[in-house]
């Protein structure tokens, strides 16, 4: 790619040079129209892809790989598997002291050109990087047979469902002092939400329900599928963090080696049962060795329950990681991040998460079914505490609520707020 007369030429045609910036970062975009900013469509259409709405994914990026590099003894290798502009493989090179070497790829050519123009717009030396153009499941599932390396760490970020590019990378991933670390991004949230029934029992190999607690259950499908594909490989999955924002789900997790480990995995798969009659909830851990099944009724109203599952009941967060991430949010670097302030907040509203069972209430939802108004947060979990149950704001929703309430607990305390 070349830049002349405030053209970019790539392979014979011309596109507009966008010159972009993110966290201290420059680069160009390359556009074909001449639309003005505010009319064009971010998507597929663009000839290399750039959202500004997930700077929190890359920011967060940031925090949890070096995080995870301060556990490692050696300098670490990344691949970034669908890079587009290169601007999250260039700040990974630029903002983590711990990686040595990216590995760039994008199956899109165009994309390539500009990754190229932009790591010398970024003075990256040649031997930081290598660039591929092909497709990632071919990349990643070949690559340890052709150079007889793992990947410390491999970024996955397609366009929506990250589904058929895991196997390759459970291939070629690191498993070496206390694991290697899957960084996979899903967008294709209506099969992750329950909206796309049929699909997500064919990507995510399980079956969601519609609940008032979606995010979170989409976000527990997804990590389970993650550590079924790990399984397949005797290996096994240990989520790190794990967030749910704007339009997409995004997992960190660290991935190790062992048949002891996988059968942990297991044990941390469960279903949900949910009444919509009444709105109880409940999650329970699969038992392989109980062979009678329990009954669907709502212990509470009797109707037929709903259940969804296989998915993750363990931990969302690793205390480890949350408690680092925490103290990274005092580092100037980091607080001069576009999505500082969205991540403060996450650590605030993820941080006591794992303490609580494996859903939410949603106060409007429960309010609504009552046909009543309900008071703050805070209050309610002021009134929580008396009731003696403690309680948790999430991430997952800013008018939800973790505690270990009951459904009739919760309609109770509504009802007495309107007296
Ligand atoms: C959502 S964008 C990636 C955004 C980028 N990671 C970032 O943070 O800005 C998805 C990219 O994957 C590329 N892509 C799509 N299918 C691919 C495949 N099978 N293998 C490799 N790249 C692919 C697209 O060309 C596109 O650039
Ligand atoms: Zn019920």
């Amino acid at each position: 790619m070349c830049i002349n007369s405030n053209k970019l030429k790539i392979r014979n045609e011309e596109y507009n040079p966008i010159e972009v910036e993110e966290a201290g970062v420059k680069f160009f975009l390359p556009e074909k129209d001449s639309k003005p900013e505010s009319e064009k469509k971010i998507g597929k259409s663009m000839s290399v892809f750039y959202n500004p709405r997930m700077t929190i994914n890359r920011d967060l990026t940031i925090c949890v790989v070096n995080t995870y590099s301060k556990q490692r003894t050696t300098k670490l290798s990344y691949c970034d598997s669908m890079a587009a502009t290169g601007i999250r493989a260039i700040r990974l090179l630029k903002q983590c002291p711990g990686i040595e070497k990216v590995h760039i790829n994008d199956l899109n050519p165009i994309a390539i050109e500009t990754i190229k123009n932009n790591l010398e717009l970024n003075e990256v030396p040649s031997g930081q990087y290598k660039l591929y153009t092909k497709d990632a499941k071919s990349l990643l599932s070949h690559f340890h047979e052709d150079t007889d390396e793992y990947f410390d760490i491999i970024d996955i970020d397609p366009f929506g469902s990250p589904c058929q590019y895991i196997p390759a990378a459970m291939q070629s991933i690191s498993v070496s002092e206390g694991g290697g670390l899957l960084c996979a991004t899903a967008t294709d949230t209506p099969v992750l939400f329950g909206i796309k029934k049929e699909a997500c029992i064919r990507k995510y190999l399980t079956s969601p329900i519609r609940t008032d607690f979606l995010k979170e259950m989409g976000t527990r499908i997804f990590i389970y599928y993650l550590a079924k594909i790990a399984n397949l490989f005797e290996l096994y999955i240990k989520p790190v963090i794990s967030i749910s924002a704007n339009h997409f789900v995004r997992v960190f997790l660290l991935v190790r080696k062992g048949i002891l480990g996988v059968n942990s995995n297991i044990r941390e798969f469960g279903t949900y049962q949910y009444c919509r009659n009444c709105l109880h909830r409940s999650a329970e851990k699969f038992e392989y060795s109980k062979s009678t099944m329990k009954s669907n009724l709502c212990p509470i109203c009797g109707e037929t329950m709903i259940s969804s599952g296989l998915l993750w009941l363990g931990d969302l967060h690793n205390s480890e990681y949350m408690t680092n991430l925490e103290g990274q949010l005092a580092d100037s670097l980091i607080q001069s991040f576009p999505s500082y302030i969205q991540m403060k907040k996450f650590v605030e509203l993820a941080k006591n998460e794992n303490k609580f069972p494996p859903y939410f209430y949603s106060i409007p939802k429960l309010a609504d079914s009552l046909n009543c108004t309900y008071p703050s947060l805070g209050k309610l979990r002021e009134h929580l505490k008396e009731l003696g149950h403690n309680s948790s704001r999430t991430h997952f929703d800013p008018q939800g609520l973790k505690t270990t309430a009951s459904i009739v607990e919760m309609k109770n305390l509504l009802k007495n707020f309107q007296s």
